[in-house]
């Protein structure tokens, strides 16, 4: 999808020298925080949606070639307001889709994480591999998990430097992400703006009895092969990743009624089957833009893709081309590459992130 492109002119460059680099050296210490919440209400923890397969797509009531010319218009529209800062209050809701490009599979395609984990350990459900009771059993599945995921050394997408650039055009609101490989570290300066719904790797904790650890000395033993307990209650430690039966972060709950003023709300790369976040494109305002970036048609008995009228807009495209389009539509190219550049250089220097 795209309209024609005009020659890039500098008119939307960003000029004031930002406070990326001291936000940066800010950023480790803000994701320490981020842990899991004790009080926080008990519907309120993780747990997969219906399986796919038992929601079945509504019979489409119009034509493919109907719907790419709504959609087109849509996207034309959308365009219009994205270029000329009309929307200010942008809300990104993305998931495991916007990060395949850097190597990291999703969770649920094919050849996704759960098939993966499904042939190497022969399980059933491989979900199992971040199902706490599970966890509690045998914590080797999910530690053989982190020890690998840790020893690569991914680096972000276009999609989350898009994300990044956004942010310093002070359009964002928030940035939920279910993903807990921390490129929204290594590629936005403004940690907090960014929601780890699912936790990340920055932190670890016991959760038996909820006590912190000390995140370096648990790093460090758990990157050298040992499977660290608890000093107090002798139970399993992990990263605070948040598993199926745990809460979400402080920080979420904080925060996700704070987007019913949402102007537009981007949800990429998400199947939506895991609840609470599955329900979060819900809680935007009735008049917010919702612009749907997946490969397959996320859910589509929770928009109105097909409504010529409506304010939901299906991009069936990458999540990578999605932002090639739209930076060559709103002549944004020309500056994304110039900050992209300079972020990447801010980064090279940062310690974390050598
Ligand atoms: P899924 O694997 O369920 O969904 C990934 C989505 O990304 C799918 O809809 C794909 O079609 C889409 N996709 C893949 N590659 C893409 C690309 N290049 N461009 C656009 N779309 C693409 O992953 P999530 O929805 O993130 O929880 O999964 C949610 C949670 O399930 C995860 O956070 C994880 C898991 O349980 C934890 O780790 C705690
Ligand atoms: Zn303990």
């Amino acid at each position: 999808m795209s309209t024609n492109e005009e020659p890039q002119k500098n008119e939307n460059k960003i000029t004031s020298e930002d406070t990326a680099e001291s936000n940066l050296i800010n950023a480790f210490e803000n994701l320490k925080i981020d842990s899991t919440n004790e009080n926080s209400p008990n519907e309120n923890k993780i747990e997969p949606e219906e399986p796919l397969e038992a929601q079945p797509e509504p019979e489409p009531e119009i034509s493919e070639e109907k719907f790419k010319e709504i959609s087109q218009k849509k996207y034309e529209k959308f365009i219009n307001l994205l270029k000329s800062n009309s929307f200010k209050k942008i809300v990104f809701m993305v998931g495991a889709g916007i990060s395949t490009t850097s190597g990291i599979p999703d969770f649920r395609s094919k050849d996704g994480i759960f098939q993966k984990l499904k042939e190497k350990y022969k399980m059933e459900r491989p979900e199992d591999v971040f199902e706490l009771y599970k966890f509690y059993e045998n914590p080797k599945f999910f530690n053989e998990f982190a020890r690998e995921f840790l020893s690569k050394n991914y680096t972000p997408t276009k999609f989350h430097y898009f994300m990044s650039f956004l942010c310093h055009k002070n359009l964002v609101k928030y940035i939920f992400t279910q993903n807990i490989d921390c490129l929204e570290a290594k590629s936005i300066v403004d940690q907090q703006k960014v929601i780890y719904a699912h936790g990340n790797f920055l932190s670890a904790h016991c959760p038996r009895c909820k006590k912190d650890l000390d995140y370096y000395k648990f790093h460090n033993k758990f990157m050298k092969g040992t499977d660290v307990t608890c000093k107090k209650c002798n139970g399993p430690c992990k990263y605070n990743i948040v598993f199926y039966g745990e809460q979400l972060n402080k920080k979420y709950f904080s925060t996700h009624e704070d987007i019913k003023d949402a102007d537009l709300a981007i949800i990429c790369g998400t199947s939506l089957q895991v609840f609470p976040f599955s329900a979060l494109p819900q809680e935007v305002g009735d008049e917010c833009w919702r612009v749907v970036v997946d490969i397959n048609k996320v859910r589509p008995n929770l928009f109105e893709y097909a409504e010529e009228n409506s304010r939901d807009l299906y991009v069936g495209q990458k999540s990578d081309d999605f932002v090639d389009s739209v930076l060559k539509d709103c002549k944004w190219k020309f500056e994304f590459e110039k900050f992209v550049e300079d972020i990447k250089k801010k980064l090279g220097r940062h310690k974390y992130f050598r």
